[in-house]
């Protein structure tokens, strides 16, 4: 026994249940036979039937000699037996609480030391709140700080059957406890496998700069159980696999491999990292939420006993969708969880890309991708995939693999090992592996909508042949086909970065029905696998409903005659369809056209892109204005189009813009500041050689930046004194707009406002700062920059 630990009656609140018989008794059981239990430690079981202590003690006696792990036999099994004791009552009688308050004082004023308490509510959720109010009744909630004992609460899981249930749940805990006060449990926490994987990322620089979006190609977690729901059927019936297992298990494994990297080791801080990455997770829009999951039910579930004969409850599921924020955008992320799949297979698989040309025999170009595996069953360990040169003549690869063994499970019963672990550390006090508030909030908000969207009945129940794991063909090409869905798109202007654009929405799959105002520019990129169209109304006509159709042209008439032209959008679109405004257009622009637009049903969206042709190509920046509702129908586009992370929304019509507008008078200030600061270098007698002191500006200094890069570029192709670039520098309108709407706002802005001058002066006062303005313009617009 442990003479370290505080002193712990551990109340058990239906004690007579299964929970008790399988969880609980065993798990102690194990920490006693391994000395791990304070030396002063009593069990008080409460519960409804008339037993007296002798008949608990007989009960926890037998749950121990039908154990098959390692107890505590003979003598030490009746000292164990001995530290249980019984409390008989309804969860609602006052009267109970009151010897139960009285019996654990008692027996507290003999020992010594703080004497914590540790109640465990092994019992439906419906019962919380009056057994939490009876306990606060009778004088037994309070925290640490009062006699100087601790008071825990421990909960199971399903906490709640949504997010707003978990919420009146919270409500009544937290009215009741601190959050310190409060152990949720989630057993997989404390799978030895699961605690490793912060260890295995953090401390191992192999992995972690490679552990993000750029590398990573999917993720997978997977929980298949080769057993069923047995005598659980009532229960599970109402719950269903999603709730029981996905909603936790599943997203905290996620979770794990998912997260930054905590502050330290302090359960607050784990905790927080978790919870702030299960804050990341979006679930798709609801229109692909149904074709992105998969739910059946296998043959014979209905029969079990406690199981609705017309039971519509899953007992397989699979979901997809992506991650987002700037580690993960864009990953896509499967969960999947079945009962009586045959083979039990638990694992996150964690894909990375395969190399973009691979070195190898062009006639089996690969894909040759690596994976990282997190393993706990069949055989807990974590394994690494790769792929070698086969022995031989031929240079032909074979995937092979890095395995570690974690260690042999030393209890093979379900949950006793995990179940130890966490009774101890609820004893001890250590929320580490325990589930918090917020965790618990995000993780509803992220499954909530998922179940909406079923029980609306679009995702209709499979059936499967229990003990095989034939369903998961039928889930995954369900959730391939939604990935494949041809995504469809026209894009209307292909000037530079239309073009761009169209290009990069190539690369990403995506179909695209292209139109420029001289059709021959379509017509040439018909070779790269666009589908030119002559006029407005071919575009329409080539595009299946609902469309979508971004705009990439000048500001202004170009973008208004598109639109509300004669044979323009708004007369060949239908209700549903939705225009993307991509160009510079102005922000007070967007919410006339929106308006106009929604009168034929047509959505419209304002989205100010930045980072050039360049970005369009390969990545650009976007600022997403107007309803949040067509925002997020479309994230899979932004996603494509944007780089890693580079799109953000902003609500309302004209949001995109404004931010796009003030984005541009920031860049002339900016750019103003570089060049007149590289006009003072070349001005210095002392021969300053200004590629250099460009290079140098860019190797972490405060004003290391893109433009800088982009300027050093400049150098090196028309050489530091910036020859034959024109010193007479264009503007394109939103620098101006910029100071206007400024103006107007009463909000002074004297340096974009000069910048804008100086553009203007500038045919008429050549100077070398307005060769740098020029020379960047090129580099990152494409901008011409001839001249004298
Ligand atoms: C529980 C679920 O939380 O986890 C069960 O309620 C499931 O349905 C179990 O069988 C799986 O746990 P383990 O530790 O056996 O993987």
């Amino acid at each position: 026994m442990d003479a370290t630990l505080d002193p712990t009656t551990l109340v058990v609140f239906g004690a007579t249940g299964d929970l008790m018989a399988r969880k609980i008794v065993p798990s102690l059981a194990y920490l006693a036979a391994r000395g791990r239990l304070p030396e002063r430690f009593r069990v008080i079981g409460f519960s409804r039937r008339s037993w007296t202590d002798e008949d608990f003690r007989a009960h926890v006696r037998a749950i121990i000699d039908a154990y098959p792990g390692a107890a505590p036999r003979g003598a030490a099994l009746d000292a164990f037996v001995e530290r249980f004791s019984y409390q008989q009552g309804t969860f609602d009688d006052p009267r109970a609480y009151d010897a139960l308050a009285a019996d654990i004082q008692a027996v507290a004023s003999t020992w010594e030391g703080r004497c914590n308490r540790l109640f465990y509510l092994a019992v439906p959720p419906e019962h919380y709140r009056t057994i939490f109010e009876r306990l606060a009744g009778s004088g037994l909630v309070t925290g640490c700080d009062a006699d100087g004992a601790c008071t825990r609460v421990l909960v199971e899981k399903p906490f709640g059957k949504d997010g707003a249930s978990a919420q009146e749940l919270d409500e009544v805990l937290g009215s009741l406890f601190a959050e310190e006060q409060i152990y949720r449990i989630d057993h997989y926490l404390a799978k030895e496998m699961l605690q490793g994987i912060l260890s295995f990322r953090f401390s191992n620089t192999l992995m972690e700069p490679s552990w993000n979006a750029e590398s990573i190609q999917r993720i997978d977690v997977t929980l298949l159980e080769s057993i069923g729901v047995e005598k659980r059927g009532a229960f599970y019936d109402g719950v269903g696999a999603l709730r029981d297992v996905g909603q936790n298990h599943l997203l905290q494994m996620l979770a794990l491999v998912g997260m930054e990297r905590p502050d330290d080791l302090s359960a607050r801080s784990i905790r927080d990292a978790r919870a702030r990455f299960l804050r990341t997770l979006t679930p798709p829009p609801a229109d692909e939420m149904a074709a992105r999951s998969f739910r059946a039910q296998h043959r014979g579930y209905r029969a079990i006993q406690g199981v609705a004969p017309d039971s519509d409850t899953e007992t397989y599921f699979a979901l997809r969708f992506h991650l987002s924020g700037p580690r993960w955008g864009g990953v896509p992320v499967t969960l999947e969880s079945g009962k009586r799949m045959g083979e039990p297979l638990k694992q996150i698989a964690v894909t990375f890309r395969a190399p973009d040309a691979c070195l190898c025999d062009a006639s089996r170009p690969g894909p040759y991708e690596n994976r990282v595996i997190f393993q706990l069953e069949p055989h807990e360990s974590i394994r690494i995939e790769f792929w070698a040169k086969k022995p031989g003549f031929e240079h032909e690869l074979e995937k092979r693999e890095f395995t570690f063994f974690l260690y042999e499970k030393q209890e093979k019963v379900q949950y006793v090992e995990e179940y130890a672990t966490l009774l101890l550390d609820a004893i001890e006090g250590d929320q580490t592996l325990f589930v918090s508030t917020d965790e618990v909030r995000e993780m509803w908000r992220f499954i909530d909508p998922w179940l909406q969207v079923w029980r609306t009945g679009a995702v209709p129940l499979e059936l499967y042949e229990p003990d095989t794991s034939e369903v998961r063909d039928r889930a995954f090409a369900r959730l391939d086909e939604a990935d494949a869905r041809p995504k469809r798109i026209g894009v209307v202007g292909l000037g530079k970065m239309g073009a761009a654009l169209a290009r990069n929405l190539l690369d990403h799959g995506w179909q695209v029905v292209g139109h420029n105002r001289t059709f021959a520019v379509a017509e040439r990129m018909a070779g790269e696998g666009l589908l030119p169209a002559r006029t407005l109304s071919d575009l329409v006509a080539f595009l299946p409903p609902p469309r979508v159709v971004w705009l990439m042209l000048p500001a202004g008439e170009p973008t208004e005659q598109a639109l509300f032209g004669e044979g323009g959008l708004a007369e060949l679109l239908q209700e549903g369809d939705t225009v993307i405004d991509g160009g510079n257009s102005h922000f007070a622009d967007a919410e006339r056209r929106a308006k106009r637009l929604a009168e034929r049903g047509v959505r419209f969206l304002d989205v100010g892109t930045s980072g050039g042709p360049g970005g369009a190509r390969f990545g650009a920046c976007l600022m997403i204005g107007g309803e949040r509702s067509d925002f997020e129908r479309l994230e899979h586009l932004w996603r494509d189009v944007a780089a890693r992370d580079a799109y953000r929304f902003f609500e309302g019509h004209g949001g995109g813009h404004f931010v796009k507008m003030v984005h541009n008078g920031i860049e002339y200030g900016m750019m103003q500041a570089i060049a007149e600061g590289f006009a003072v270098l070349d001005a210095a007698p002392l021969g300053i050689d200004l590629p250099k002191a460009a290079e140098v500006y860019n190797r972490r200094s405060v004003i290391e930046s893109r433009l800088i890069g982009w300027l050093r570029e400049a150098f090196e192709l028309f050489g530091p004194d910036l020859a034959g670039v024109s010193s007479t520098v264009a503007h394109t309108g939103e620098g101006q707009w910029t100071v206007e709407t400024a103006r107007a706002l009463g909000v002074p802005v004297p340096v974009i406002e000069e910048s804008l001058e100086f553009r203007k002066r500038s045919a008429e006062r050549p100077s070398y700062a307005g060769k740098v303005l020029s020379a960047l313009r090129n580099r990152f617009g494409g901008h011409e920059a001839a001249g004298g």
